[in-house]
């Protein structure tokens, strides 16, 4: 039976419901929100006030434009005020004994015709339409934060999902401005299935002491062109919620990539759970000293090659450029001998060049990230000086520096090849198609390309080499290239994407 979807019952009403019932209610949809207590119910109207008065003090939405969307929205602490509704959607916590509970009184509650929709990111859509005695009419619909902003919308189907529905639903996204992608019932879904290693293993790279949260989060933003850096983004998700996903990841696939690092544990029992408790990985903290910023003092610099990614030696002419772009700037290079700082421009580690110096102590890894970001890699030898006078350098010459230790990848690359490979393994399973993948991560979390589009730009090979430099050095299974990614670089195939037209 074809739906229209006239009016829509939101249950739970914390930041991500509140949001879904503001979809709704600007597409012109009639709204019952539904909360436990009047406290609550109370929190969820004040999202809803908060949200629409800012997009009327942005001079987005008109006085009357807004008290339109709030009229449209009916607040109830009873969920049989549910029983009209033709689409219900749940957003409350992920605690699968609280979604059966509340699975089984909505289809009480519920007309028959009605859709029962779980906004969850991680729990399995199946067991939860178990609960009802209507699992044809249970569908997944998972919006992303902040929900008025983000275009996209996961529609899970299962497999007792009715023939029709998954679509219906889909176009019940498209009229609320959103983009759906279709997807089967898989913990995680397309979007939190590769966001969520990549975010935990931000974590884990910052417990190993690989860089500073915010040279990290400056990496990923700056470097790698994403709206937040990982540690932003893990707090608006909610180190709770964060957690929860990791752990459902890891009980599906048994991979360590997916096993919650131990410093989400830590802040999550420590109630740190990010933007909703005010403190998480970021929180309140003094700003930065200005005055502390490096200054580079008068320095003789010597520009050396690197090593490429795939350990051949070859040079790629970047140290060329770069010691040219010194000279630019009224920098003299000197030989290597005479220097107080040896820059070795490489995307590899660097440790072996710096033994080779008289002076060890003087040299630092440099790799330029884009066109805004450079990562100055420290080895176990480099003095602090030596780094210090190097990020000044690059703030003379326009760029933001990122420290890092000397490791495989430095930052963007440890963090963001592994991502690029978790999508390909991906598209290899046939869970989803490239063109969904990259849709769902442009549209989901703001990313400037999708990851095959990532691929595609910076080249296979040299994601491939990254991926393998990074295998060698951790000997983590999942760091490993996607045998679709070394048949390709094998086969001289220079775009991923040319595979799905
Ligand atoms: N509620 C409503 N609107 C909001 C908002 C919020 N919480 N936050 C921002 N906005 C609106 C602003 O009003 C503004 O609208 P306008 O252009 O009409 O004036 C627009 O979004 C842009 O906001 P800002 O200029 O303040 O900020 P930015 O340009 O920095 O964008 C962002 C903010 C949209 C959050 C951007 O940083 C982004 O895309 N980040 C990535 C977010 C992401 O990845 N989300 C997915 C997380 S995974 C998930 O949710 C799944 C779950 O299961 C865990």
């Amino acid at each position: 039976m074809a739906s229209t979807f006239e009016t829509v019952g939101v249950v739970g009403l914390g930041t991500m419901g509140a949001g879904i019932a503001e979809v709704f209610a600007r597409a012109g949809i009639a709204v019952v929100g539904v909360e436990t207590d009047p406290g609550a119910l109370e929190r969820g109207r004040g999202h809803l006030d908060g949200s629409t008065g800012r997009a009327l003090s942005r001079g987005r939405l008109t006085e009357a434009e807004r008290a339109e969307i709030l009229g449209r929205v009916a607040f109830t602490t009873s969920l049989e005020d549910l029983s009209d509704c033709d689409l219900v959607i749940e957003a409350i916590p992920e605690v699968m004994d609280f979604k059966r509970a509340l699975f089984t009184d909505l289809d009480r509650v519920c007309k028959p015709s009605a859709v029962l929709a779980t906004n969850t990111s991680s729990l399995s859509v199946t067991a939860i339409a178990a609960t009802t005695t209507r699992p044809g009419r249970v569908v997944g619909m998972h919006f992303f934060n902040p929900a008025p902003v983000m275009r996209l919308v996961e529609v899970v189907r299962t497999v007792s999902t009715e023939d029709g529905l998954a679509e219906e639903v889909a176009g019940l996204a498209r009229r609320l401005g959103k983009t759906p992608v279709t997807v089967a019932d898989r913990a995680g879904f397309v979007v939190n299935r590769l966001l969520l290693p990549y975010l935990n293993h931000a974590a884990a790279l910052l417990e190993q002491g690989l860089s500073t949260r915010d040279d990290i989060d400056t990496a990923m933003r700056l470097g790698a062109g994403f709206p937040m850096g990982p540690f932003a983004l893990l707090d608006l998700i909610g180190l709770d919620t964060s957690y929860e996903i990791c752990e459902a990841l890891f009980r599906e696939s048994r991979e360590r990539r997916h096993a919650p690092a131990p410093v989400l544990r830590e802040l999550v029992t420590a109630g740190l759970l990010g933007r909703k408790s005010g403190r998480g990985f970021h929180g309140e903290e003094p700003p930065a000293n200005p005055s502390a910023e490096e200054k580079p003092s008068a320095s003789t610099v010597a520009v050396v090659g690197g090593t490429a990614a795939n350990g051949t030696g070859a040079a790629d002419g970047a140290a060329e450029a770069f010691a040219e772009r010194l000279s630019a700037a009224g920098f003299k290079t000197t030989p290597v001998e005479e220097a107080d700082l040896v820059v070795a421009v490489s995307r590899t580690p660097v440790i072996e060049q710096a033994v080779r110096l008289p002076h060890p102590a003087r040299l630092v890894g440099l790799n330029l990230v884009g066109d805004q970001v450079a990562e100055v890699a420290s080895t176990v030898l480099t003095s602090p000086g030596a780094a210090q006078v190097a990020r000044g350098l690059l703030r003379i010459l326009g760029r933001t520096s990122v420290s890092c230790r000397d490791r495989a990848g430095f930052v963007v690359g440890a963090l963001l090849h592994p991502h690029l490979n978790d999508a390909v393994r991906m598209y290899e399973s046939g869970y989803a198609s490239m063109e969904d993948i990259d849709t769902a991560m442009r549209l989901g979390c703001g990313y400037p390309a999708g990851p095959f589009e990532m691929l595609d730009r910076l080249g296979l090979e040299t994601v491939r080499d990254g991926l393998r430099a990074l295998y060698a050095e951790y000997r983590d299974p999942s760091f490993a290239p996607a045998p679709l990614l070394d048949q390709l670089v094998t086969a001289g195939v220079r775009s991923i994407r040319d595979l799905s037209s």
